[in-house]
């Protein structure tokens, strides 16, 4: 695996415990963002494994963000949710924010889903709405030499050979979920956008702005781990007097949580 010997030591004991833990691994694996996770149903719940019992793995600090690995049942299939992530923003190293990438890929899962709120940047995306990842643009310029083994340049045009959204977003449109296809841009956060920012992420083509996800798909790329990237739009990136806040946008988030939750079922069953 392309990780520096280091790193693939320390989450290789991650894997382990995680693997003695649940009977088995599932397919699937989703990284739940900001109110994500709590759009699910207890109910569904079946194992939770806290991140504070896993060798290697740091607390979350975050509102909205558990920390905590749970086996969910989506109906015909399993799914493990990774709920809670680790930010550019917490102060934290690059390998720990994409720890739970490396995890997916050393546990053997086949298909990452990454979820993230987002602020709609877009007149078309309205708070509520889905807005499916088919580029990025990388605000947060973090080296993956920082925890790759080689120093060559990759090339994220491999987007199209891992980004699974081609084959997921037929079934959700043939679900009845509406959904924007579109571009998010990362920040390094955790300040909401400048005016000034918010008008320059327009004009260079992102649709969607967040503090998250981006290292996640590049991780994913790098490591040859097919993904699917969604955003749900908690609020409208405001250029105007009013401010963003984190209680907005998981506010936003409970109210969607009826199709954030059938996407995430729909990609655990495929
Ligand atoms: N900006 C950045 N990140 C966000 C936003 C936003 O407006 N909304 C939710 N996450």
């Amino acid at each position: 695996m392309n990780l520096r010997p280091e790193l693939l030591e320390k989450y290789k004991a991650s894997a382990k415990h995680i693997i003695s833990y649940f009977d088995y691994i599932p397919e699937t694996a989703v990284i739940a963002g900001s109110g994500i996770a709590d759009t699910l149903n207890n109910s569904n719940f079946r194992h939770e494994l806290p991140y504070a019992n896993i060798p290697g793995l740091p607390q979350t600090t975050v509102a909205g963000h558990k920390g905590s690995i749970i086996l969910y049942n989506a109906g015909n299939k399993n799914g493990l949710i990774f709920s809670g992530r680790f930010h550019h923003y917490e102060g934290r190293k690059s390998d720990e924010i994409i720890s739970l990438v490396i995890i997916s890929k050393l546990i053997g899962i086949k298909k990452l889903i990454l979820t993230n709120a987002a602020g709609g940047l877009s007149p078309l995306m309205k708070p509520g709405d889905i807005m499916i990842v088919e580029d990025f643009i990388d605000f947060m310029f973090m080296k993956n030499s920082n925890y790759l083994n080689d120093k060559k340049t990759h090339n994220y045009h491999d987007n199209n050979v891992y980004n699974l959204s081609r084959v997921i977003n037929p079934v959700i449109a043939e679900n009845g979920i509406r959904y924007h296809q579109g571009t998010y841009a990362a920040v390094t956060g955790p300040n909401y956008e400048t005016r000034a920012e918010i008008r320059m992420l327009r004009l260079i083509g992102a649709d969607a702005v967040g503090m998250s996800t981006v290292p996640e798909i590049k991780a994913a790329i790098s490591l040859e781990l097919n993904y699917f990237a969604f955003s749900l739009i908690t609020n409208s990136a405001k250029e105007i007097i009013q401010y963003v806040s984190h209680e907005e946008v998981l506010n936003e988030a409970a109210k969607a949580a009826s199709k954030v939750k059938k996407i995430i079922e729909i990609c655990i069953n495929l």
